[in-house]
């Protein structure tokens, strides 16, 4: 199983990223937990996310890797 999370996407459609948006080491971070305020680039919200516990879903206050935390459900599993 896999610990997962809820997030409220706002946009409509796809960001365009380019050379400005390469880090120190010519790489581009492309933030996967939902929680980054940069979006779509990591700004390192994704260390909030580093206890959360495998099956359980969780939602943060505001999107915020700084708000309150709370399980909302399970992962189901899909090898039932
Ligand atoms: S992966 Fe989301 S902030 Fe880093």
């Amino acid at each position: 199983m896999d610990m997962t999370r809820e997030v409220t996407h706002e946009e409509r459609g796809p960001a365009i990223l380019d050379e400005s948006d390469t880090g120190d080491d010519g790489k581009i971070y492309v933030c996967q937990c939902g929680l980054s305020d940069s979006k779509p680039l990591c700004d390192g919200s994704h260390n909030a996310t580093a206890d959360e516990a495998d099956g359980v879903v969780y939602k943060y206050a505001n999107d915020d890797a700084d708000g309150e935390r709370r399980e909302v459900g399970k992962v189901e599993d899909d090898d039932q």
